[in-house]
């Protein structure tokens, strides 16, 4: 086990120098208990806990059958914080499969200011700061995105159904930052679960600020859009 980092030289004598320093009524007289506090000094009686028989995340090892020191997650169990239960929450989809059409918790205007804050962040670098699809990294020779505010979906397109960004379920537009869609790669390593419901929440305000109709469907209670 050549990656290991083991210190065994260092053992034997680490103990002996414990002895030592632990029982000085069994030393021989008060010249040998200064030299042996000397040297405990200059050498350390402490653990040296930066020395252990561990292994380091990925390495090799020659004790498990596979050769890997990280083990598999051990079948039906789920690491703590981890349990998806809630779909909805979790994947922008009811029990059914079906994209949810309303926010899973309240989108007050903290929660908005935050999406804001996260859309400018992780957004509109190619959606641009009003979701027109004009960000820097378009504007240098990105694929274009749709225009957040008046395009027809490309992900329905290519169901065969046509419906405008403005009319999508909101959890259309969870399940894209969540998973990534076409040339848009994934967020879900970088932006949290909460996070993305408020940059869904907030891509609705765009639409409503921008587009008369979205926000007569707000006024009137249909939040969340079309599945
Ligand atoms: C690196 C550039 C880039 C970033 C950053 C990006 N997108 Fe996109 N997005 C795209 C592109 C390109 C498309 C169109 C994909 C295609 O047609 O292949 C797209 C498509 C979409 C769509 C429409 C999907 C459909 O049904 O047609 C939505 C909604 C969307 N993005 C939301 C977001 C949100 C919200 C964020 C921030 C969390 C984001 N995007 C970040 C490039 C990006």
């Amino acid at each position: 086990m050549k990656d290991e980092r083991v210190n065994h030289r260092d053992t034997a004598g680490a103990a002996s120098r414990a002895a030592l320093c632990s029982s000085p009524a069994r030393l021989a007289g008060p010249t040998l208990c200064l030299c042996v506090a000397v040297v405990g000094f200059c050498t350390g009686c402490s653990q040296q806990m930066a020395v252990q028989p561990s292994y380091r995340p990925l390495k090799p090892s020659d004790f498990f059958a596979d050769g890997r020191a990280s083990r598999p997650v051990v079948p039906g169990t789920v690491a703590r914080g981890q349990l998806r239960v809630d779909t909805a929450l979790h994947a922008g989809r009811d029990d059914n499969g079906e994209l949810v059409t309303d926010f899973p918790f309240e989108m007050t205007e903290e929660v908005l200011r935050r999406g804001k804050q996260r859309f400018d962040i992780f957004c509109s670098v190619c959606h641009g700061l009003t979701g027109h699809g004009d960000g820097r990294i378009v504007k240098r020779g990105f694929t274009p995105p749709p225009d957040l505010t008046k395009d027809l979906s490309r992900a329905f397109r290519l169901r065969d159904k046509d419906r405008l960004l403005t009319e999508v379920a909101v959890g259309h537009v969870f399940e894209v930052i969540t998973l990534g869609f076409g040339a848009m790669p994934s967020y879900s390593e970088q932006i949290p679960v909460r996070d993305r419901w408020a940059i869904a929440g907030y891509v609705r305000v765009l639409q409503a600020s921008q587009v008369p109709t979205v926000r007569e469907k707000m006024l009137h209670g249909r939040k969340g859009g079309k599945k």
